[in-house]
Formats: C-alpha cells, sequence, structure tokens
C-alpha cells in the first residue's frame, strides 16, 4: 500500500510570477544551493547564444561591443546594490563563491597580517581556505563564535592586522551577519582587513551590504536567481597588494621571452583576477538577474517579507512535530532539523519521492554540525521566491505521513 494513498494537499499553482515554467507538482527547497531561474533570465541567456555569442574584453565587432555592454552593466549593477563608487572598487567575475575566495587568499602574501580569523558556522569554502592560508603564510588561525542572531563575538578580541572572512547569512539556520557594521569598524581601525562570505545573503537581501565597509565580498550568481556563475566585490587598493600568480590570457599587457606585465590602471586591474573566457551567458543572464531582484513583489509584497512568511509557517509547524529537532531557534528562509530514530537521507528520500526536493547531510559545515554541535546528518529547506504556500502545506502533510509511518 502506497504511503499516500490519501491525496496530498494541491500542489502549488499560485506561485510568484516568472515561474510559470515549473510543473505544479514540483516542489522544490533547495534555494539556499542554488536558485531556480526566473523566466526573464533564461531569455536574457538564450538571447545572448541566439543574437550576440561573443566573447567580451577583446572581441572589437558588433556583437562583441554588445557583451561588453552587458557586463559593464552587471557590474555597475553590482556595486549600487553594495553602494560601492567604481572609483573605490571593482567587480571580477569568477566561477562560484569558493573559487573567488581561493583566488584572492591564495594571492595574498601575509604581509603585514598576524591572523587570520573566521567563525564557527562558516561554510568549508571559507573554513578549509582559512585553514590553507594560515599554514603556508605560518600565520595563527582563530575561530570565533556567533551568537544566536549570528552576531560575531569581537567584543575583547584582538583584531590587530588581522583577516577577517565570515559569511553575512548561514547556509544552514539562515543567520546573518547583525554587527557586520561593527565589525568592518573594529577591523579597519584595527588596520585588519574583512573579507565576507555573501553567497546566501544577496538573494535573499540585496541590499543588506548596503553601506557595509567590507574590503572584499564573494557570492554566486546561482543563489540569487541568475545563471552559474561567481563574481567578487573588491577594494582596488587590495588587489595591488596581490602576487598573482594564477594568469593567463586577457591579464596581460605585454610579454617579452621571460618577461610579462599585467594589465594595470582603473578601467582594466580587476582582469588579473579574470584570466581566460569569462561565462559571457551567464555574465548578460546575471545582468538580467539583479534587474528582476531589484524589481519582484511577490505577491504584492518585498522579497523578504514574502519569504518570511512562508518560513513564520513552516517554523511553526515543524516546532510543533514531537520527533523534530530543530537547529534554527527562529524562523529563517533556511531552516534545518533532525527527526529522532530517522534518517535524514531517508527522509530526504520519501520527501522526494512525493515531489518535494530538499537536501540531507552536513551541508559543506562538517566544523560546525558534525564536531561543534555533534548532530546527526539534517534535513535543510530552503525556500526561495518560487515557493508558495502551497508548497509550504504540501511539505507538512507529507512529512506529518511520513512521521506517522516511520
Ligand atoms: C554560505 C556559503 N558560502 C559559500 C558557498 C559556496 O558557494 P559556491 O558553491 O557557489 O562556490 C555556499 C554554498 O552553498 C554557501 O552556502
Amino acid at each position: 500500500m502506497s504511503l499516500f494513498s490519501k491525496k496530498s494537499p494541491a500542489p502549488s499553482s499560485n506561485r510568484p510570477s516568472g515561474f510559470e515554467y515549473l510543473s505544479a507538482q514540483d516542489c522544490y527547497m533547495d534555494t539556499a544551493c542554488q536558485s531556480l531561474r526566473p523566466q526573464s533570465v533564461i531569455d536574457a541567456e538564450m538571447d545572448y547564444y541566439k543574437h550576440f555569442n561573443a566573447c567580451g574584453a577583446r572581441a572589437k565587432y558588433i556583437w562583441g561591443q554588445k557583451v561588453d555592454e552587458k557586463v559593464a552593466s552587471a557590474k555597475q549593477k553590482l556595486l549600487k546594490m553594495v553602494g560601492k563608487s567604481e572609483k573605490d572598487y571593482t567587480v571580477a567575475f569568477t566561477l562560484n563563491t569558493t573559487y573567488g575566495i581561493n583566488l584572492v587568499l591564495q594571492q595574498l602574501p601575509a604581509t603585514g597580517i598576524t591572523s587570520i580569523v573566521t567563525s564557527e558556522i562558516e561554510h568549508n569554502s571559507v573554513f578549509l581556505p582559512s585553514i590553507t592560508w594560515s599554514r603556508r603564510n605560518n600565520v595563527p588561525r582563530r575561530i570565533l563564535k556567533r551568537d544566536e542572531q549570528g552576531n560575531l563575538a569581537i567584543e575583547n578580541e584582538d583584531l590587530r592586522n588581522a583577516l577577517v572572512i565570515v559569511n553575512t547569512l548561514s547556509n544552514i539556520d539562515g543567520r546573518e551577519l547583525p554587527n557586520v557594521r561593527d565589525l568592518a569598524a573594529a577591523v579597519h581601525k584595527e588596520s585588519g582587513l574583512l573579507f565576507l562570505d555573501a553567497a546566501q545573503q544577496l538573494g535573499h537581501d540585496p541590499n543588506g551590504l548596503k553601506g557595509v565597509d567590507f574590503d572584499a565580498a564573494f557570492s554566486s550568481g546561482h543563489k540569487m536567481y541568475g545563471p552559474s556563475v561567481g563574481f567578487m566585490i573588491i577594494r582596488r587598493k587590495l588587489l595591488q597588494k596581490l602576487q598573482p600568480f594564477f594568469i593567463g590570457g586577457g591579464t596581460v599587457a605585454d610579454v617579452h621571452d621571460d618577461e610579462f606585465t599585467l594589465l594595470s590602471g582603473q578601467v582594466d586591474e580587476h582582469a588579473i583576477l579574470e584570466p581566460g573566457l569569462q561565462s559571457w551567458a551567464g555574465i548578460v543572464g546575471l545582468d538580467a538577474a539583479i534587474d528582476w531582484l531589484q524589481s519582484v513583489k511577490p505577491m504584492g509584497k518585498s522579497p523578504h517579507q514574502y519569504e518570511m512568511e512562508l518560513a513564520t509557517t513552516l517554523f511553526g509547524e515543524l516546532k510543533n512535530m514531537p520527533r523534530v529537532k530543530l537547529v534554527n531557534n527562529e524562523p529563517r528562509s533556511v531552516m534545518s532539523f533532525s527527526v529522532d530514530n530517522l534518517d535524514s537521507h531517508k527522509l530526504a528520500i520519501y520527501l522526494s519521492e512525493q515531489g518535494i526536493m530538499c537536501r540531507s547531510g552536513h551541508f559543506c559545515c562538517h566544523h560546525y554540525l558534525q564536531h561543534v554541535r555533534k548532530l546527526p546528518p539534517l534535513l535543510r529547506v530552503s525556500m526561495g521566491l518560487h515557493n508558495s504556500v502551497q508548497d509550504i502545506e504540501k511539505f507538512v502533510s507529507v512529512l506529518g505521513t511520513i512521521l506517522k509511518t516511520f
């Protein structure tokens, strides 16, 4: 007999606009990994492939010019999103957040830096490069705690000449970094550097980094309704400190037998972080994703309000399920939990059999989840702007049936 002989609740039909192409049965709840792409982003990428499929930064012909315009537009929009001027900051595109962090950290000499500081709830994309950088440069590394709201414990901490690298929104439980502005002030007062892992930030709160005085912020288009492409927003002065060795096409002004001169100057200097051809279609799609994100009003609400309403409903239901042990203390767009006597990977498979797609495991946060919190593999529900109230109702009903059976 099927577990679900009773009909599951009506699947989602009234999703926010942009996702009409989704099947009513699809209940995708893995936005923390990749958000779904609204139709306008898919169309923009398709438009590139069909109408101006050239490379940027090199080709003088008309298609190349159009790519350059789109790349410049995406860069301007990203800078505007975080409130930075082109005079002081630039944007470099990368593969993803992980790649961007490695690209900068591994090429940053330790000159003037006496410690590297990170936090306990970091993704491996921060945790691991901070370990390798510390080892390679023989610079001590410290792991600070984050409180229930996500504030980094900086009181009494010695940040003198520290390189601080932390996320602004956790992929475990959606905790933010409310004291990011104080942190930036404290780090810079002590002549340190602040790197932000903003992988989860901009898709949920596009304006959340406005006015934050960071030295570099790293993010992924695929977590903010764009295509698979990464980017960093980096202080120009920091670029000058890098010792680039990961270089090649597009990064040089001149080359001799055994010598080369890298591109430099206000216009070109980001190029040392963009060796080789880029994901041009991805950048074009990201340009469209930013427009979409800045104008979308799901069910007439702000994206943040809409997500919080879904999260609050789901959190209330999960809290009342006796075997569910939530990691979250508060409703957020990302919520993780374990279920007593039920393996989370099996649970993910049972949910998937009913069209519900959630992640199970430790979500690349092994240090915190396995070793600090000593938690078993978890189930993670991460919501996005394609989700509807019906998705939440379906999730709650299906989970309830699974818990009665197993
Ligand atoms: C907080 C956080 N940082 C970094 C990353 C790495 O992002 P990417 O895989 O796009 O490099 C992720 C991915 O889930 C993340 O959630």
